[in-house]
Parts: structure tokens; sequence; C-alpha cells
């Protein structure tokens, strides 16, 4: 299969890159700015695209491509695209000049296109793109021709013909680049890539692949949330090598309502798991969170048991079931490749806990869909059959409602929770928007304040309804929802959950602050 390989340089639009690529039907996989030659080599490049990132070409340090790397791709004659911080070091290092600016210019601009053929071919005269960047490129170096330019910006796209190289100073991966899937899929028509990067191939060599893998005998372990990751990773593995798949679902007591029975009823009578264990550990997980206050102390007793619990399922069924060689996981691809932007920031706030498993657990690893993007696994786990609510839920963090219950938890405050989330889902789902969220749910604030109901005073605690649209989770806005729907749910919340008095609506993006409370 051929790919395209996208150079971060820190960017934040890495991933969105790979996955515009890919939705054009090219593999592609991301590196960093300073990976080494030869596993450029190794990974076979149809073409390069040389991702954006936050530095100026004279700060100090800032990333550079290889001299080496340069030289094979040159040499090679591999097709290249710059993007903003790309396009501006590909003219810095072939001996063009790039000219620092004091100002950024940031947002929708008018392109003037020039020339509207190669990379620019199918754009009219004037286009809109997304710009942000603070240099510019003031001179090309020899070979190189400007195919577009702005009102601040005279060189803002060019192209070397003979040599394939190409640059944008704006960014078409994103939304608010209208014609940027023309531009990139110009790019890949001159790199001349065939596209043959599809699903249904992925689905059959991947069976192929475990059932080679796993071999006859052999059984495969897998922690199985009901989460679109993990409930793929289980129907392909079970598409795979049938019952020899042995899954395990853990009741941690932090789950929606009725989410313990919905799971084992998918995967168990719809399905036909016939190996679907449930392990209910419900109590041990709430004495060991029994006034557990602080939010990170949360997480880990949360992660900590979870790997026990899951271990002592693993102990026993291996005894009854002999042959337990495998774990699988459902690790997904921005799992694995953390870019440049990734790394230094949202892992240090909270500390995620996912399905990750000791490794004195001598089992090997297999995570069939290491290099799919989300969307890529949702159309997979359709194609396989699962039902479209399971694959369409909105995202549940791993600590579950601990982490939506602000202080301390306790099976009260639990099943006050699992009450007034659930009549919020019911009225979102009924006012046709759900798919359209990226989250909607519930939190609980350990306040009391005083209400009226009746005739009668009352003091309970206050609910708070956290719904945020967002793309990838790293930025999200709150839902602008109509004052009507809000007030409905409100009012049945209020009416409905004993030991709510009061909701709010929290109007708060990320950043500053987080989806999650804690
Ligand atoms: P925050 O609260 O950091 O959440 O803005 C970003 C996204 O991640 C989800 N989330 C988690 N997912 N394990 C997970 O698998 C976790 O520990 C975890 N904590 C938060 C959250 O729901 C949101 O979609």
């Amino acid at each position: 299969m051929e790919k395209i390989i996208i150079i971060d340089f820190g960017g934040q639009y890495c991933h969105l890159i790979s996955r515009r690529i890919r939705e054009l039907g090219v593999f592609t996989e991301i590196i960093p700015f300073d990976a080494d030659l030869n596993k450029l080599i190794e990974l076979k490049p149809k073409a390069i695209i040389l991702s954006g990132g936050p530095n100026s070409i004279y700060d100090d340090g800032s990333p550079k491509l290889k001299n080496t790397v340069l030289k094979y791709m040159l040499e090679n004659n591999i097709p290249m695209l710059g993007i903003c911080y790309g396009h501006h070091l590909i003219i810095h290092q072939l001996g063009g000049i790039i000219e620092p600016h004091d100002y950024k210019e940031y947002g929708k601009t008018y392109l003037e296109v020039i020339e509207n053929r190669t990379l620019l071919s199918s754009l009219n005269r004037e286009e809109i793109v997304w710009m942000s960047h603070g240099d510019q490129v003031r001179e090309l170096p020899e070979g190189f021709k400007t195919l577009a330019k702005t009102k601040n910006c005279p060189i803002a796209a060019y192209g070397n013909e003979n040599r394939k190289l190409y640059g944008v100073q704006f960014h078409p991966e994103v939304g608010h680049t209208p014609k940027g899937k023309i531009i990139l899929e110009n790019f890949i028509n001159i790199a001349g890539c065939s596209r043959d990067w599809k699903l249904e191939n992925w689905i059959e060599k991947a069976l192929e692949k475990i059932k080679k893998q796993v071999g006859s005998e052999n059984k495969v372990i897998l922690g199985l949330s009901g989460g679109v990751d993990s409930s793929v990773t289980a129907m392909l593995i079970h598409k795979a090598i049938g019952n020899r798949l042995h899954s395990i679902f853990v009741n941690n007591g932090l789950l929606r309502k009725n989410e313990e029975i919905e799971v084992q009823e998918t995967f168990r009578d719809q399905l036909g798991f016939a190996n679907f264990h449930y392990a209910d550990a419900e109590e041990l997980f709430l004495e060991r969170l029994k006034n557990v206050e602080n939010p990170e102390e949360k997480r880990k007793i949360i992660g900590h048991t979870f790997i026990k619990v899951f271990e002592n399922k693993t102990v026993e069924l291996e005894r009854e079931y002999p042959n337990i060689k495998y774990l699988a996981q459902g690790t997904i691809y921005p799992d694995r490749v953390e870019t440049a932007t990734t790394s230094k920031s949202a892992a240090k706030i909270k500390s995620h806990h996912n399905l990750t498993l000791p490794e004195d657990m001598k089992l090997e690893i297999i995570e069939p869909l290491k290099d799919l993007y989300k969307d890529e696994v949702r159309r997979i786990g359709i194609k396989l059959g699962l039902p479209k609510d399971l694959i369409y839920r909105h995202p549940f963090p791993g600590p579950g409602l601990a982490v939506r219950i602000v202080g301390v938890i306790d099976k009260e405050r639990l099943d006050i929770l699992r009450e007034a989330d659930t009549i919020l889902i019911e009225e979102i789902k009924k006012a046709g928007i759900y798919e359209s969220l990226w989250q909607a749910f519930c939190v609980f604030l350990p306040l009391k304040t005083v209400g009226i109901m009746g005739d009668f005073r009352t003091y309970e605690y206050i609910c708070s309804i956290r719904i945020v649209e967002s793309l990838d989770a790293m930025t999200a806005n709150f839902a602008k929802l109509d004052w009507d729907l809000l007030e409905k749910i409100g009012t049945r919340i209020v009416n409905e959950v004993k030991g709510i008095n009061r909701v709010v609506y929290d109007i708060s993006n990320k950043p500053p602050s987080t989806i999650e409370y804690e």
C-alpha cells in the first residue's frame, strides 16, 4: 500500500492533515521531524508532507529537516508539500529567503490564484483560505514559481514542477479553507499515489493477520468496556477466532444507568459472544474510593483497582481455559502517535485511565486498531455489524462517573447522578441533537442550596449540565442550546430526581476549563 508520510514540526493540525489524506484514499503515517533517515526509508514514502509548527525558522533551536533526510528526498525525487512552517522550511533549506514578521496574519483570508494548475488546479481566481503565520517567504530559490498570493503575503503558494516541491502558507487541512481538500487531492495526483486505502481491504487483511498471529489453539483475552474502541476490537477478534476470544467486562460501580446490563445484552445475547465474562467489582471500587476527595487520587485508585480485578479474573480464566496467550487492546492511532503538540500539553493535566495492563502478565499484546483514526474505527464497527447506538455513543471516561461527582463518591450520589444523566440524554436524543454533540452529561456538585417544592422548603444538591461541541476533545465549546430545551431538562431533573433541587448550565469552554470536572 502506498503511503504519504507527514513529518511533524509541532503543528496542532498534524493528525488532521493525516485524516484528510486518508479520507482521500491514501494511507498516512506521522513521524517526528528528527526521525532517522533509516526510519523514513523503511516507510517507503510515495510523498511527504511537512506540517506546520509554532516556531519561526529564526528561533534558536527551531526544528529543521535533517540534511540526510532532505538529500534523500531530493535525490529520489519524492514529491513534497510544505504547509505553513513546512512551506518556509523547504525554501529556507533550499537557499531562498524567509522574512520574519512581528505581526501575525490569522484567520480567513482571500487567496489570489496566479496559476490554477498543478497544486492549485480547479481553483477559481479568488478563494478563501485559513491563514496562521508570522514569517513569510520573500524570495524563492531557482526553479520555483509563485502560484498564489494574498494581500499581505506575496508568496502564499509556490511550486517547483520539475522537482515536485510545493508549499502553501495557509492550512488546506482545516474546514475553514473550503477548497483545501481539492488542493490535497491535487498533491496526491501530482505524487501519483494510488488510492488504495479502503476499509473493506483493511478488514480482510486484519482478520487474516489475527488468525495467523493467534494460531488455531490459542485464546485471547480482552477488557471490553462497551466503548467504541474496545467493542470494535472485540468484534474483529471474535470474527477472526470466534469463541476463543474471552472478553472481560468490569463493573466498577461508576457506570451509567443500566450500562452493565446493556453491554451484556449486546455482546452475549445479540452478538453471540459465548465467552463474555462479567466481573462485578462495584463494592470493591466503592470501598477503596470511600472518603477520597482528591481527583488525581481517585483516578489512581480506579486505575490500580481495575488492573487488580482484571488480573484476578484472568488468572481465574487461565485455570479454566488453557492457552490464553494474548491480550487484545483497543489502542488507536492518536493514542500511540503523540504529535509534538499533544505530548507537551494534555497528558499531564489528568492521569488518564485506560485499559493498560502490567507487563508481568506475560501475555502478548494484539492491537488491531493501532493504525486507525476514530472515524475509521467507527466505520469498521458499522461494517462488522455493531449497533449504531453503541458506535455513535458519546465518549465516556475510564474512571466513569467518579470524575463527574465533585469530591467524595458514594452510592447515593452515584444513583442521583445516574437518574439525572438518563433524563438529560433522553431529552437530547428526543430533540434530535445527540449526534451533533461531542458530549452531554450531568455532574454532581456536593453543595446544598435552599429551594421550595409545593409548600415545603428543600435543602438539596446542585446538578450541573455539561454539553460540549468538539472535533477531537483537545478544544471544546459549550453548546448554545435552545432555552426551552434547557428549561425542559432542568425542570424534569428537579421534579424527578430526588436529591437535586437546582440545575445549572456550564458555559465554560476548553481551554481554560476541561470537559470533565476532575
Ligand atoms: P478533558 O476532561 O481532559 O477530557 O477535557 C477530554 C476527553 O477525554 C475524556 N476523558 C477520558 N477518557 N480515560 C478516557 O478514556 C480517562 O481517564 C479520561 N478522562 C477524560 C473526556 O470524557 C473527554 O472526551
